[in-house]
């Protein structure tokens, strides 16, 4: 998958991304990442890429010309892929980030990143050059870098051959809109805590059964907002039930 990332701040790229899963995703071509500098399309002699708000206030605002030209130049590189990259904003005002979303980003062959900066981004680059937007959280960060580091990241975790056998997306936490099950690891007994019993009992069907409990009743407890949106089998229904938990009608 080719990433384009467009920035004011090229020297945090690739940062936490050339360790660890992504670090030897890039090093062996199943992440390719392309970073450019916005400040190289500024028009003007001293690069200037902001300027005042029109109607007055506070901040300054990402100017649109530098922003549209290094989409169209990382666009320019993507060939027929061009077509089929999400041209992404990353901003407070955009529709969460997700595990569904990342699943989903993850499936267009390229993507290209905008971060913006300032108080914002001129709305012609949301309207007329951006084909989404997303927002990490309801918080504001100085910047969108460290937004799209994170996208990236969870992207990645969804791209072919990115994870290894033993690091299946599949057992992440929201795979099947849940939260994972508690894993241990050995010791089975340190300073009197323990392993749970049913994990050390070598019985699959009773260790599936206990994980999915656990995932429902760690989502119950945590996160129930979670449960209308997961996939449920009557089974889970019924032991949620058991829990307290009933569906709300519409
Ligand atoms: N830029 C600033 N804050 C952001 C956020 N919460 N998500 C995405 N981009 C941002």
């Amino acid at each position: 998958m080719d990433i384009h990332v467009l920035t004011l701040f090229p020297e945090l790229f690739p940062g936490p991304l050339a360790v660890s899963v992504t670090g030897r995703a890039l090093k062996q071509g199943l992440l390719r990442l392309h970073v450019r500098n916005i400040r190289d399309f500024a028009h003007d002699r001293h690069q200037v890429c902001d300027d005042y708000a029109y109607g007055g206030g506070p901040g300054m605002v990402m100017k649109p010309e530098p922003v549209a030209e290094a989409v169209e130049a990382a666009k320019a590189t993507l060939g027929e892929k061009a077509d089929q990259a999400p041209i992404v904003l990353l901003t407070p005002q955009g529709r969460p980030f997700t595990q569904k979303v990342g699943q989903e980003l993850a499936r267009s062959p390229a993507l290209v990143l905008i971060c913006g900066h300032y108080e914002g981004v001129d709305e012609r680059v949301r309207e007329r050059v951006a084909t989404d937007e997303i927002s990490i959280g309801d918080y504001v960060l100085t910047g969108g870098e460290l937004a799209a580091l994170v996208v990236i990241d969870a992207v990645a975790r969804h791209v072919p051959g990115v994870l290894g056998n033993e690091e299946s997306a599949a057992t992440d936490s929201f795979a099947g809109g849940l939260l994972q099950y508690p894993q241990y690891t050995r010791p089975a007994d340190y300073r009197g805590w323990l392993v749970p019993d049913v994990l050390l009992s070598g019985n699959h069907a009773e260790i599936a059964r206990w994980r999915r409990h656990q995932s429902l009743l760690r989502t119950l407890l945590r996160r129930p907002d979670l449960l209308p949106r997961a996939e449920l089998t009557k089974e889970d229904l019924r032991f949620l039930n058991e829990h307290g938990w009933a569906p709300q009608g519409p």
